[in-house]
């Protein structure tokens, strides 16, 4: 009797947990990476041969499970922010800049990685086990080296609270060598210098901000 309802309470804990079992993270991932870069079409460019803005906005939706709680506070436990920031931005990048990723798998070349440099978040509300959020992310600016992500965490009711706000600098790899961000969004079908001018604008902007929720949040808007 008892071994039976721990059982089922391990079971509750487990499937509402989907995300936190042993593997989901990497399957999750890969899922992102053969969705993009495997079952998504190459997309037209416009009729002034560019492809859509590299500022586009991708929202990913969640719940908020038991086991991203901690258990003192009774809300999501704020390390596990990074892991649906690593998807957040993982999908984010794949699909503002899918032309560069999917001609790359098309023609069979190796593809630029793109991994962090630094992280900054901001916690500002917590959020309640069950609850679903939502996750918001662009790419809002680059610069010679740098390419800046910003992801902002809200819940989904009506006024949409922000619950955190992630400031992250990555980089483009290929092998050894860094590429240069501006270089690869051509590649991906941006070629109008204005975008790239504003992407250097934003990029001294966030730099200076980096600690003032506020701005990032203008960036974010305006990007
Ligand atoms: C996590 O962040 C929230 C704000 O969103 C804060 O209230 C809480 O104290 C933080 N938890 C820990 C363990 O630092």
């Amino acid at each position: 009797m008892i071994g039976k309802l721990i059982l089922g309470v391990v079971a509750i804990v487990c499937v509402s947990s989907y995300k936190y079992i042993f593997g989901a993270y990497s399957i999750r991932f890969f899922w992102i990476v053969v969705k993009y870069l495997y079952l998504k079409k190459l997309e037209d460019l416009d009729d002034k041969g560019q492809a859509k803005s590299p500022f586009v906005e991708l929202v990913r939706t969640t719940k908020c499970c038991l086991l991203e709680c901690d258990f003192f506070g009774y809300h999501k436990n704020n390390v596990t922010y990074f892991t649906e920031l690593d998807l957040c931005r993982t999908e984010c990048t794949l699909n503002a800049l899918h032309r560069y990723f999917k001609l790359a798998v098309l023609k069979k070349e190796s593809l630029a990685y793109v991994p962090l440099a630094s992280i900054c978040n901001h916690f500002m509300k917590e959020t309640k086990p069950f609850e679903n959020y939502e996750m918001r992310t662009k790419v809002v600016g680059w610069g010679d080296k740098w390419l800046w992500l910003i992801t902002v965490f809200t819940g989904d009711k009506v006024g949409k609270r922000i619950y955190c706000l992630s400031l992250a600098k990555l980089v483009f790899k290929a092998g050894r060598k860094t590429l240069q961000p501006w270089d690869v969004v051509q590649l991906a079908g941006s070629t109008d210098p204005d975008v790239c001018k504003k992407a250097y604008r934003n990029e001294e902007r966030v730099a200076q901000n980096t600690n003032n929720v506020m701005q990032l949040l203008k960036v974010y808007e305006e990007a």
